[in-house]
């Protein structure tokens, strides 16, 4: 006997908190019975259960990394009909949705899948992965500019914990600069606004890291599996990752 939530979560259906506001909206019967309060356990095997009058199926979980380009919107649908990234999964038959977003004009390694306990532990409030992208940049920032994003930020919504922050390549002529970030958190636009709050705004980002996983040669627009091993790390990672906040460095 599960948790109804987690039971609906395993099945791939949303995650599992948005699994418990579909049961408290009474979308959610067992057999033949509409469940409205958290906390009742089933038995998978045996209950029937449904969402929204559909019998939940437990498919097979699946585990995707693609390399997203700029130009395409993570999310399942989009009324003003631009691209989004299903249009790069053909072949995959399971219904996937991404772990966390990336903005319409970022690119790079995005994750998805259809096991909704693992997208939950990944995009866990309180724990985040280290996820390092490449910054290209107006003109070049100062040593002393770089070491205000290491050291956080004060941004809209506060300051940023400390990232690690190395400068990889500067145009002959000074134009732009291509810089390295990797941050733990996962605000809205972050290594866009931290860059602009330094004054040099970002014109291409691109992620290339998701713990310890790399893009590699992952060509754009292309998708693969992750190995057992990748889940498997991946999930450690972010079960010993910490807490939000706890990267910032003691003065
Ligand atoms: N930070 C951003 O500014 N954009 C992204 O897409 C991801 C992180």
């Amino acid at each position: 006997m599960e948790r109804l939530q987690k039971i609906m979560a395993q099945a791939g259906i949303a995650s599992r908190r948005k699994c418990e506001e579909m049961i408290l909206q009474g979308k959610v019967q067992v057999n033949g019975q509409t469940v409205t309060e958290l906390g009742m356990k089933a038995d998978p095997d045996q209950d029937v259960i449904t969402v929204s009058g559909k019998p939940i199926k437990f498919e097979k979980k699946v585990y995707i990394m693609l390399n997203k380009p700029k130009g395409v919107i993570t999310s399942a649908s989009d009324p003003e009909g631009r691209k989004i990234v299903s249009d790069y999964l053909k072949g995959v038959k399971e219904r996937v949705y991404p772990i966390g977003r990336l903005d319409y004009d970022t690119e790079g390694l995005l994750l998805l899948t259809n096991d909704g306990e693992f997208a939950n532990l990944l995009s866990h409030p309180k724990y985040h992965v280290p996820k390092t992208y490449l910054a290209t940049v107006k003109g070049v920032p100062h040593g002393t500019d770089l070491d205000k994003l290491r050291q956080g930020v004060m941004l809209e919504d506060g300051m940023t914990s400390p990232a690690e922050v190395e400068y990889r390549d500067v145009d002959p002529d000074s134009k732009e600069s291509v810089i390295s970030i990797t941050i733990h958190e996962g605000r809205n636009r972050q290594v866009r606004r931290m860059f602009e709050a330094i004054s040099h705004p970002v014109t291409r980002l691109k992620r290339i890291t998701y713990g310890d996983l790399h893009l590699q040669n992952l060509k754009r627009g292309l998708y693969r599996h992750l190995t057992a091993d990748e889940i498997n790390s991946l999930k450690q990672m972010a079960k010993s990752a910490k807490p939000e906040g706890s990267h910032r460095k003691k003065s």
